[in-house]
């Protein structure tokens, strides 16, 4: 069920939140005027070759992947619910010189009306921690086919809803099978990019906002890897790869993660292998 007035409350803490993040990465439009991205390997590989392809970016946050979508090629229009998270990709977007569109909407709004109105796109774009905020799994996936032309693909690259029933120091502490009651915290989203350093900060780290708490509740639903799969499949994106992957990129989010070269973070070693992200390409059919 559409949980409107949740977002709303998620709205106001990604508004802090992005602002404690950027306050950490240094010169970011200089980062692209020289040629930086901010992708991961994985998700270039399926999305594919970018150039001349119109794509959507789905909860783009402050569009630093977008623009590094935008520099492969891709026509990028990027949506998200946060006000400051779009006001700084616009403002990024000029002094990068990268144009794309922006658009501040929660996603659900911004399906339905590019649904009703026609709009199709080559490729839908979503990743690293945006399906936990949707409240409604199959409401959705079907405005994401609705948006993508016959032919086009959905591309998710995410961390793995399994990874997401530890706490920070490994317990299982929340449920899997969580999406349609959804998980409440008191605390909003803390500064994950503080937590870890460098890896999400390429163009530089600054040490910022310090000791960020977010005083605005937040609200996730952790939709099992069935529900996802499921939803898809009825709203008619046929899965053409599903892949799954024993680190994260980017992401330093237990305790005891150990960071490689490429930005990959792995549980400790005493722990046996499990999925932490996965990535998948569905075709509109
Ligand atoms: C972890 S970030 C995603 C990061 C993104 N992949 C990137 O390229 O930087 C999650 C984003 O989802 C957005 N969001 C959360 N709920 C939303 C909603 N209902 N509609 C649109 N955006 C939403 C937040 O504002 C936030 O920017």
């Amino acid at each position: 069920m559409l949980r409107k007035d949740m977002h709303e409350e998620n709205r106001l803490g990604w508004n802090l939140a992005t602002e404690a993040h950027n306050s950490h990465k240094a010169d970011q439009a200089g980062f692209f005027r020289n040629g930086g991205s901010t992708l991961y390997p994985e998700e270039i590989a399926l999305l594919g070759d970018l150039s001349g392809k119109s794509l959507v970016h789905l909860q783009c946050n402050a569009g630093q992947d977008s623009l590094s979508l935008v520099r492969l090629g891709a026509t990028v229009t990027g949506v998200d619910i946060s006000d400051t998270a779009v006001e700084f990709a616009r403002r990024l977007s000029d002094e990068s010189g990268l144009p794309a569109t922006f658009v501040r909407s929660d996603v659900y709004d911004w399906l339905d009306e590019a649904g009703r109105s026609g709009e199709q796109y080559d490729i839908a774009f979503s990743s690293y921690g945006a399906l936990i905020w949707l409240s409604d799994i199959r409401l959705w996936a079907r405005g994401v086919a609705s948006v993508i032309r016959p032919g086009g693909n959905l591309v998710v690259m995410e961390f793995h809803p399994f990874a997401m029933v530890f706490s920070d120091d490994w317990r299982p502490a929340y449920n899997y099978f969580d999406g349609t009651v959804g998980t409440h915290f008191e605390t909003g989203v803390g500064d994950y990019v503080a937590m870890s350093g460098e890896v999400l900060a390429p163009s530089g780290y600054l040490e910022g906002v310090q000791n960020f708490v977010n005083p605005h509740r937040s609200h996730e639903f952790n939709w099992s890897i069935g529900e996802i799969l499921t939803a898809l499949a009825e709203a008619g994106l046929k899965l053409k790869s599903f892949h799954e992957y024993p680190y994260m990129n980017g992401a330093k989010l237990f305790e005891g993660m150990q960071g490689d070269a490429d930005g990959r973070f792995y549980p400790p070693e005493t722990m046996p292998s499990i999925p932490l992200m996965y990535g998948l390409v569905a075709e509109k059919v």
